[in-house]
């Protein structure tokens, strides 16, 4: 350009190929070198964190071992940067607990051991106190019953089995005897011995003994009270057996011995007083006296006889025998008994009786020992009534004899056929002791039902 205007064009060329030759190489070497850096960039990164992880891992996978129970687990240890000291760590963790469980298994087996062997003696004591006889109860000072045998639960008739663990008031009723005896015993801790309870009703009564002693830890601390019981009963009735024995085996060589030494004379006695008697006219009233002396002369040898009969067995005379005869001659006899008292004799006898083979004389004795008790329970007035019917079905004869009397107490009827049991002062008490001697030899049966104010019933049944 000269002077604004245009005065020429100059065209200059280059050429481009080998710059963008040179371009593109270099772009396809940086590519290179960029995809090389970045694939062994990578499979570094890849390395160094694979060898950061897996020691992690190990450890993970041992923590995980261990959380499920296996202490024998070990990592092996090939580092030793921080995770390698953290393996170390846990190896010696895993091996200390190791040692720890091997001596729980050691202390646990001994436990069990001796828990087996407590187990067995537990059942050995068991064993032992439910195989004695007598009854064994303890109880704590709470007043609950610790120990209790089988015994014991048989003894104290109890219903409830599991009474260990309850309290006595769990186990007997508010008044029951023994309740109270255990209740005062957990009050006041006392030793006893010989202590007589009597449980059940009256028709069955039971009599216990009891002994209690204290019980102490072995640091003589006081801890509760040990019972032992048993039932004496069939025990006592034993004894009072044998002392009866023995008092008949006595009265016996007495009875033998009076009825020599005082029956002669009696019978002079008594002869004498026939022939005074016989003297007067029976209105005379000096015939009265020496009747008197016949009479009482009778009842002494009577006695002498019943003491006789009841300690040596009588001689017996069985023959077929009428039963209404027996008792309607007993009933004539007890009511010369009675003399000028207003008592009535009631007699209801079935004529369809067959004979039985009885011994008269004895079957006589019994009716009147009962008749005689009869007039002695009416003082004033009253009924003496004697029945008796014919059972065909069970082929037996039923004789009552019954009176309006004073009646027994519950608490003695039980008593009344005891050999020397009496309520009179003049009783001898073995009245109804030989009654039921005789019925026994006649296979027959005795039983009373008497109720206090209104009377009393004597049943017999004697068999065909
Ligand atoms: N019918 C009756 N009513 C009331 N009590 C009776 C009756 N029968 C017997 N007893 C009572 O039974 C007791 C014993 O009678 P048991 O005949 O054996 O002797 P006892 O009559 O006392 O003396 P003993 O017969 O030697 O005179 C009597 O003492 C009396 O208490
Ligand atoms: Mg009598």
């Amino acid at each position: 350009i000269i002077l604004d205007s245009v005065v020429g064009v100059l065209e200059v060329g280059l050429d481009m190929t080998s710059i963008s030759e040179a371009i593109r190489r270099t772009n396809n070497q940086s590519l290179f070198i960029a995809l090389t850096a970045f694939l062994f960039g990578g499979a570094y990164i890849w390395f160094f964190a694979r060898s950061l992880t897996r020691p992690i891992r190990n450890l993970v996978d041992a923590v995980e071992g261990v959380a499920a129970g296996d202490l024998e687990h070990e990592i092996i240890v090939t580092e030793r940067n921080e995770i390698g000291h953290l393996a170390l760590s846990f190896n010696y963790m895993t091996k200390r607990l190791r040692g720890y469980t091997g001596n729980l298994k050691k202390i646990n087996a001994q436990l069990e051991a001796d828990a087996a062997i407590i187990e067995k003696l537990r059942s050995y004591n068991e064993n032992i106190l439910n195989s004695i006889n007598p009854g064994v109860l303890t109880l704590n000072l709470e007043g609950q019953i610790t120990t209790l045998n089988n015994a014991g639960i048989k003894i104290l008739q109890l219903e409830k089995v599991e009474a260990t663990g309850c309290t006595i008031a769990d186990v007997f009723a508010s008044e029951h005897p023994v309740g109270l005896l255990l209740q005062s015993l957990v009050t006041t801790p006392e030793v006893c011995r010989g202590r007589e309870i009597a449980i059940g009703d009256e028709s069955k009564e039971t009599l216990l003994v009891f002994n209690a002693a204290l019980l102490y830890e072995q640091n003589m601390e006081l801890v509760g009270i040990a019972v032992t019981f048993e039932d004496v009963t069939e025990m006592r009735y034993l004894q009072m057996r044998i002392n009866e024995s023995e008092k008949l085996a006595a009265m016996g060589g007495l009875a033998v011995g009076m009825a020599h030494e005082v029956r002669n004379p009696l019978g002079a006695i008594k002869t004498c007083a026939q022939f005074l008697r016989d003297k007067f006219e029976p209105e005379d009233n000096r015939y009265k006296f020496p009747q008197i002396i016949i009479r009482e002369a009778e009842r002494l040898d009577q006695l002498i006889e019943r003491l006789l009969n009841f300690t040596r067995p009588a001689e017996q005379d069985f023959q077929y025998e009428d039963i209404n005869e027996i008792l309607d001659n007993v009933a004539v006899l007890a009511s010369l008994k009675v003399n000028d008292r207003r008592l009535t004799i009631k007699k209801s006898f079935d004529p369809n009786i067959p004979r039985l083979f009885v011994d008269a004389k004895r079957l006589q004795q019994a009716f009147l020992n009962i008749m005689l008790n009869a007039i002695d329970a009416m003082p004033d007035l009253g009924t003496l009534s004697a029945m008796t019917i014919y059972d065909q079905e069970k082929r037996r004869i039923k004789i009552e004899i019954s009176d309006t009397g004073e009646g027994i107490p519950v608490n003695l009827v039980d008593k009344i056929f005891d050999p020397f049991f009496t309520t009179k002062i003049k009783g001898t008490g073995l009245g109804l002791a030989i009654v039921q001697q005789i019925i026994l030899e006649h296979n027959g049966l005795i039983s009373v039902q008497s109720k206090v104010g209104e009377g009393t019933l004597f049943t017999i049944f004697l068999p065909l």
